[in-house]
């Protein structure tokens, strides 16, 4: 009888717990606003008010227990409805359903810059006939610049390249520092790394000179060529470039050298491609009125991209090698430029390329 009795005590004492437990879970699903909660929970018909009156019924020695459950369940409530921020209030958000099984949405992924894939190309191109690309520092040395090619301290050949120079002090053989001009600055680098010829090298980087309007930006690339070995000539350059203009510009691009003076190359010569537009003529001829214009976009029939040469023996010697023994060409080309005259870009400014403007960029 007596265990009877505190059996039937127990279970009143039960009862209200699972009831307090299915409250507090159910709070946690509605989608009420802060005061539309306090009302169902907290007003005089409230859950919390009803479940509060069972502690009339709860035997007496299970009343101190019931009465913690209660406090703890009417905290907790209260806890729960001061903390709801605003957004999760949101009706729609509360009831929204999450299926696990919905693919993923993913996100966007950008490509690479133009010039970017010019790099990727162009290393490619030359790859396939032995070249290696290496890659030496774009803040260099005033000798790897300019001294070891041939262009003294003071030299005004130099005044050609517009050079930054960073605000430290010189070093007692190599000189100051400077923001690489041009990719010129891997030649004898090239040479000490490789020390004894054969050297293929391609030279990809960054270049930087003071100078900015639709053809220059302060920062450029550029890709320089350079090929040291017994008995190389300038056929051997002719023919490099010639493949470039093929592989880049298609089968039916053309090039062509014109003589020109570099220090660090003897003899030297500027390099241009023939122009895709009206055909390495520098005419145009109107479909209806045939009438001969002048091509506006290169007004001669080629476009100029860099220098090239074959290597001056002092730069050889500068790098260690043997003037007598090897020969070698060498060649530097703006990226930027040799990129823009691909047929069916016609970028007319350069500075597009950096202006960040993702409808332009998105084209490519
Ligand atoms: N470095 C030269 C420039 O930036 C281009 C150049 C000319 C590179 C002749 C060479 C070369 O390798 O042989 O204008």
């Amino acid at each position: 009888m007596k265990k009877k009795l505190s059996q039937s005590k127990s279970s009143k004492l039960n009862a209200l717990l699972i009831e307090a437990d299915t409250i507090k879970k159910q709070i946690r699903q509605e989608t009420l606003n802060q005061n539309e909660l306090e009302k169902k929970y907290f007003s005089k018909k409230g859950l919390f008010s009803i479940l509060s009156k069972q502690m009339s019924s709860i035997p007496i020695e299970d009343k101190p227990m019931a009465g913690k459950v209660i406090n703890h369940l009417k905290n907790d409530l209260k806890e729960y409805i001061e903390n709801l921020s605003d957004k999760s209030f949101d009706p729609l958000i509360r009831q929204a359903k999450i299926d696990l099984t919905v693919p993923g949405k993913k996100p966007n992924v950008g490509h690479t810059h133009p010039i970017s894939q010019a790099i990727a190309e162009i290393t490619k191109i030359f790859e396939r006939i032995g070249f290696i690309r290496v890659r030496y520092p774009e803040v260099d040395w005033d000798w790897y610049t300019f001294g070891s090619l041939n262009m003294p301290t003071d030299h005004p050949a130099r005044d050609e390249w517009e050079t930054f120079f960073v605000n430290q002090p010189a070093h007692p053989k190599k000189g100051k520092i400077v923001l690489t001009p041009h990719t010129s600055n891997g030649q004898v680098r090239e040479m000490e790394r490789v020390g004894k010829p054969p050297i293929r090298m391609i030279n990809i980087a960054r270049c930087y000179r003071r100078q900015q309007d639709v053809t220059h930006t302060q920062m450029f690339h550029q890709f320089e060529g350079l090929v040291i070995d017994k008995d190389i000539n300038i056929q051997h350059l002719k023919g490099t470039i010639d493949y470039f203009a093929r592989e880049f510009y298609g089968p039916d691009a053309k090039s062509r050298i014109r003589p020109f003076h570099f220090k660090f190359t003897e003899p030297s010569f500027e390099v241009d491609f023939s122009c895709h537009i009206c055909g390495g003529s520098g005419y145009l001829i109107d479909e209806h009125s045939k009438e001969k214009t002048r091509c506006r976009f290169c007004k001669s029939g080629w476009h100029e991209v860099g220098g090239a040469g074959m290597v001056h023996p002092n730069v050889l010697k500068a790098g260690g090698i043997d003037p007598e023994e090897y020969t070698g060409f060498a060649f530097g080309w703006g990226i930027e430029r040799t990129y823009t005259l691909r047929e069916g870009l016609n970028i007319d400014d350069i500075r597009l390329l950096y202006s960040s403007k993702l409808n332009f960029l998105q084209q490519f």
